[in-house]
C-alpha cells in the first residue's frame, strides 16, 4: 500500500490532536514497513557544527536522511542513524519520497534556497538563522511560505526566542511600561575583521565537496581557513564574506534584533539608512548602524528602529548605565523612560517628572504571555499538529528582510525610500538593483 506525503501528513496531525499512535487509516490498515507512526520522517542537512545541536530533539523521531558536503561529518552522523539514507548534495536529499520536515543548518548562502526547495515538495522546514543573505531571498522564501501556511510548519533557528525574557519585555512594552513606544534600539558587539575572501591554499580533502559548499555562490578557491573553526561556531570562518553571509547582520542581529521584533510587531520598514567603516567589496562591515522607519500600527505611533554593531552603539539615557557593558542588548525609547534589555534579563527606567508609572498596571499572571518551551521540539510539535510556531517564515523573512535592507543603504550611502509591498526601493535605482544578487549557473533560488 502506498502512504504518500499527504496521507502521512494527516496521519500525524490526527496522532497528535489524540495524543495516540493509532494505525487505521481511513483507506485500512497498514502494515510491514509502511506503517505510520506518530514520528516524523526527518532529514538533517548539514550535519555537524549547528548540526549537532538539534541531535537530541530529533532523536525521538525518525531521522531517515543526512546530508552534509563533507563525507567525514556525514559518517560521524550515520553512527547516531544507523538507518538514513546519506547525501552530499541537498538537491538529492529533498527527493527523498518518505520525508516530512527538514532541518536546514548549512552556510548561510544556501538556506533561502533549501528552505524554498522544501517547502516546494511539501516538507515542513526548519532553518537556521539567518532565513536569507539578500532582500529578494527574504521575499521569496516568505512568498513560497504563505502559499503554503496551511500546510507547512517553518521556525527560523533564532532558538534564543524561547527565553522567557523575550515575553516579558514584550508585555511591558505592549502595557505602556515606558509610556508610548518611539524608537527600537538593537545592537552587537562581536568584531571580527577579515582583510578579504582567503587566498587558494592546497586542495580540497577528497572527503569535502567543495564545490557543493560553494553551491550558489560565485567561486571562491578552497581555502582549509574556512573549515578550521571549532563546532558550531565555524560559521564565523566564513560567514563575514558577502558570497558566504552577512556578518553580524544576519548573525548575532537575528537573535539581537528578535527582541526588538517580538514586541513591536513591525511589517517593513520605509526607509532604511545606514553607516559604518568604508565599505569592502569582499567583506561585510565590522562597525555598523542602520535606521529604519516604521509606519503606525494598531497600538503605537510610527516608530523608528535601529541596529548597531562592531563598536557603533546607541546612546545610553544616564550616564550611569553603560550599555557597552551589554554585548547584545536592546533598548525601547519611550515618552516615560526607557527600557534596556539582554537576552534573560531587563531594566526598566523611568525618567521625568511624568514617569509616576500611574499610567501602567501589571497584567494579572494568568494573562502573561505563556512560555514557549522547547523551541526545537515547538517545531516538531507544530508539524504534527496546528503549524503554529513562534519564528514562523513570515515573521522571520520580515526581520531579516528589514536588516539587509540595511545593508543596500549602506552600499550606497544614502537613506533609501522603501515600497515594502512590491520590495522595490524608489529613490535610488542602484540600491534597488543591490536588493538581488546572481547565482552561479545551474542554481536556482526557487527550484
Ligand atoms: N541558532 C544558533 O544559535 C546558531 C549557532 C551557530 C550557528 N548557527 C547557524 O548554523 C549554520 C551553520 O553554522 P556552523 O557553524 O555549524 O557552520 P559549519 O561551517 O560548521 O557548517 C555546518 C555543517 O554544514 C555542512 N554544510 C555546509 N554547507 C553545506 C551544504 N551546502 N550542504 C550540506 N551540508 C553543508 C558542513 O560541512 C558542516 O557539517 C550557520 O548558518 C549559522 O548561522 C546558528
Amino acid at each position: 500500500m502506498k502512504f504518500d506525503r499527504i496521507q502521512r501528513r494527516q496521519f500525524l496531525k490526527s496522532t497528535a490532536v489524540v495524543g495516540m499512535g493509532l494505525t487505521i487509516l481511513p483507506s485500512g490498515i497498514v502494515t510491514g514497513a509502511n506503517t505510520p507512526s506518530d514520528k516524523l520522517n526527518l532529514a538533517l542537512i548539514g550535519v555537524w557544527g549547528r548540526g549537532l545541536a538539534h541531535i537530541g530533539a530529533i532523536s525521538s523521531e525518525n531521522v531517515v536522511a543526512l546530508c552534509d558536503v563533507d563525507e567525514e561529518h556525514l559518517a560521524e552522523a550515520s553512527q547516531k542513524f544507523p538507518g538514513a539514507k546519506t547525501y552530499v548534495d541537498w538537491r538529492k536529499c529533498l527527493e527523498q519520497k518518505d520525508l516530512d520536515a527538514v532541518i536546514c543548518c548549512t552556510t548561510d548562502h544556501t538556506h533561502a534556497f533549501v528552505a524554498n526547495w522544501a517547502m516546494n515538495r511539501g516538507l515542513h522546514v526548519y532553518c537556521e538563522k539567518p532565513l536569507a543573505n539578500t532582500v529578494e531571498e527574504a521575499r521569496v522564501v516568505r512568498a513560497t511560505y504563505l502559499k503554503n501556511k496551511n500546510k507547512l510548519a517553518t521556525q527560523v533557528g533564532t532558538q534564543r526566542h524561547a527565553i522567557e525574557n523575550f515575553n516579558r519585555v514584550r508585555e511591558l512594552i505592549l502595557d505602556g511600561a515606558i509610556g508610548e513606544l518611539k524608537h527600537a534600539y538593537a545592537w552587537g558587539n562581536r568584531q571580527l575583521r577579515r582583510p578579504g575572501y582567503l587566498p587558494a591554499e592546497g586542495t580540497p580533502p577528497k572527503t569535502l565537496h567543495y564545490d557543493l559548499w560553494i553551491g550558489p555562490a560565485p567561486f571562491h578557491p578552497y581555502n582549509p581557513g574556512y573549515f578550521s573553526g571549532g563546532p558550531g561556531a565555524n560559521c564565523l570562518q566564513w560567514n563575514m564574506y558577502w558570497d558566504f553571509g552577512t556578518g553580524q547582520v544576519g548573525d548575532m542581529g537575528s537573535h539581537t534584533m528578535d527582541l526588538v521584533w517580538n514586541a513591536i510587531d513591525a511589517g517593513l520598514p520605509t526607509s532604511a539608512e545606514g553607516k559604518g567603516e568604508p565599505f569592502n567589496p569582499e567583506v561585510s562591515p565590522v562597525e555598523y548602524q542602520a535606521t529604519f522607519e516604521h509606519p503606525a500600527n494598531n497600538w503605537r505611533p510610527a516608530i523608528g528602529v535601529s541596529w548597531y554593531q562592531g563598536g557603533a552603539m546607541p546612546r545610553s539615557p544616564k550616564g550611569y548605565v553603560d550599555l557597552n557593558k551589554i554585548g547584545h542588548g536592546a533598548m525601547f525609547k519611550g515618552s516615560q523612560g526607557f527600557l534596556i534589555s539582554d537576552f534573560d534579563s531587563r531594566l526598566l527606567l523611568p525618567i521625568g517628572p511624568k514617569a509616576d508609572m500611574t499610567y501602567y498596571s501589571r497584567r494579572p499572571k494568568e494573562n502573561m504571555l505563556p512560555a514557549i518551551g522547547h523551541f526545537q521540539k515547538e517545531w516538531i510539535n507544530a508539524c504534527k499538529g496546528n503549524l503554529k510556531t513562534s519564528c514562523n517564515f513570515d515573521y522571520g523573512s520580515t526581520l531579516i528582510e528589514q536588516m539587509l535592507l540595511g545593508l543596500v543603504a549602506y552600499r550606497v550611502g544614502e537613506k533609501i525610500q522603501y515600497d515594502g509591498a512590491n520590495g522595490r526601493v524608489t529613490n535610488n535605482a542602484e540600491a534597488d538593483t543591490l536588493l538581488r544578487r546572481e547565482y552561479r549557473q545551474g542554481w536556482t533560488l526557487n527550484g
